[in-house]
């Protein structure tokens, strides 16, 4: 059984990378669009357009689920990928609510993403329909911080208590990392706030395949696609998953639909 990953650039490797651990013998097909990242400054017709332009051409490939690996792009275009697709759409904002629903003791709940992700509501809807309180607050540095690799030591600290004190203030027991780019700066968070618990959408997501009985199976086949070549974009893919080539597309590609 093949499946399609998508994300704006680098981050939703680290769902990638879980669900190669997680299902070593799936077929997996990736497609960072680099050329447009990020997605989380842009509009929300634009999040939709790439969005569908991105799962039209992972469908080119022989795919049997479609993941959506980017926390903007599943906060838009789930329902609209749900009914274009005809195989199962998977975002992540729902594996994360679940895992956060498993960890909170005390119904106080962070949300940290992208500035379309919290403007969206995505997180926060479906927590508070389980009666969850919620608090949420976008980091737009994190993701520059992450691309330069930035993701320990005294900068990343700072911005990341300069972000995440007031949040942690409010007595959260659980944080969830909407944002795939987040994970890299996992191991910062946790030094600073060792008691929170921290929701990564690349575990959420695996958990929640594994809860569906959506079993990946197929010849360990590995693609990864890119829209543009970047230094950070080679850097983190070696450091996440490897010596799998990067095979670069044109953008035309994407857009002849
Ligand atoms: N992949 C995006 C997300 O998970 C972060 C990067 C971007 O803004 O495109 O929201």
């Amino acid at each position: 059984m093949g499946v399609g990953i998508f994300d704006s650039g680098i981050g939703g490797l680290t769902v990638f990378k879980e669900i190669a651990r997680e299902f070593p013998k799936a077929d997996i097909y990736y497609l960072g669009d680099t050329a447009r990242v990020p997605y989380g400054s842009k509009s929300k017709e634009t999040i939709i357009r790439y969005s569908i332009e991105a799962a039209n051409y992972l469908r080119g490939f022989s795919i049997d689920a479609l993941i959506i690996a980017c926390n903007t792009a599943s906060s838009y275009a789930l329902d609209i990928l749900k009914e274009k697709m005809d195989i199962p759409v998977i975002g992540v904002v729902e594996p994360g609510v679940e895992m956060a629903l498993k960890y909170t003791k005390n119904n106080k709940v962070g949300v940290i993403g992208t500035t379309a992700t919290i403007r969206s509501n995505s997180y926060k809807r479906l927590l508070q329909e389980k009666g969850i309180q919620v608090y949420q607050k976008p980091c737009p540095l994190f993701v520059p911080l992450v691309e330069e690799g930035i993701t320990e030591g005294k900068i990343a600290e700072m911005i990341v208590k300069e972000y995440l004190d007031d949040l942690v203030k409010e007595g959260i027991d659980t944080l969830i990392l909407g944002c795939t780019h987040y994970p890299l700066l996992k191991e910062t968070i946790k030094k600073l706030y060792p008691d929170i618990n921290i929701v990564d959408s690349s575990q959420a997501i695996t958990q929640f395949l594994h809860k569906e009985e959506i079993n990946l199976q197929g010849n360990g086949i590995r693609e990864i696609f890119i829209t543009d070549k970047t230094e950070s974009f080679e850097k983190f893919k070696k450091l996440l998953v490897g010596d799998i080539p990067l095979k670069k597309i044109e953008l035309s590609q994407l857009c002849s639909l």
